[in-house]
């Protein structure tokens, strides 16, 4: 079976994550831990939840100047996570630099993806920031230039994914949040899309939240994403 799901841990307390844990298969999915956990129960987490045998995605985003962001890579490297992120408006060289500094991990490097436009930014707000291309064209440019410098992948919403997908090689990831099924409730996400679609669409890794981990049964719900995609591999 592909491991396509990530599981997104957005708690604020350790006992919440692990627990969820506990009723997880690490065979059977990856998971997520974003700025929330981490700020509450920082690297500690990470380990404990690398040691029950989960990959881990360290969602931290970060952005700020070359040298500082290449230092924190080398720190979530040895840590032991299984892919991290940067935003890749903090451009090229700030890319390049942590890219460069995950060299001496050889197979055991994280993957190393770039988040392009949040998806919580409209055209206004991008205006207001001083960008005034769509926000499809400025997702496009930040995804090349994420490849451009080595990187992996890039997290892209749905809407985006079949676009990047038809630009893109295959072997540049694709990590698509904002999954629902038919009788999940969508939440505050407004643009959802199925996990069969998503996959079709050329997602590599899909981010699920709620739709597991607020389940009455996660594992359950975990292994019904599963079966369903069990279909496009
Ligand atoms: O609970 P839900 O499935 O909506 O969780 C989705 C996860 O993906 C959350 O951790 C959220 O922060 C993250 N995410 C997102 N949309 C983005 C980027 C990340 O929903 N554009």
């Amino acid at each position: 079976m592909t491991k396509r799901i990530i599981v997104a841990l957005d708690f604020n307390a350790a006992d919440q994550a692990l627990s969820l844990l506990d009723k997880l298969d690490p065979a059977l999915c990856n998971v997520k831990i974003g700025k929330e956990l981490f700020t509450a129960c920082g690297p500690d987490v990470v380990r404990a939840t690398i040691a029950r045998g989960f990959d881990v995605f360290l969602d931290l985003k970060f952005h700020d100047i070359p040298n500082t962001v290449a230092n924190a890579i080398r720190v979530t490297a040895e840590l032991g996570v299984w892919m991290v992120n940067v935003h890749a408006s903090g451009g090229l060289v700030m890319m390049e630099k942590a890219r460069e500094a995950l060299a001496g991990f050889g197979d055991q490097r994280p993957l190393l993806i770039a988040v392009t436009v949040l998806t919580s930014l409209a055209q206004e707000d991008l205006r207001q920031i001083g960008i005034e291309t769509s926000a499809e064209e400025q997702v496009s440019k930040l995804a090349f230039l994420s490849r451009e410098a080595g990187l992996d992948g890039v997290v892209c919403s749905a809407a985006e994914t079949r676009l990047l997908r038809a630009q893109l090689p295959a072997e540049f990831c694709l990590v698509t949040p904002g999954i629902r099924r038919p009788e999940d409730a969508s939440d505050d996400q407004k643009r959802i899309v199925g996990p069969v679609e998503a996959v079709r669409n050329g997602s590599n890794y899909l981010v699920i939240g709620r739709p597991i981990t607020q389940a009455e049964s996660p594992n359950e719900a975990l292994a019904e994403f599963n079966l369903a995609l069990a279909s496009v591999d």
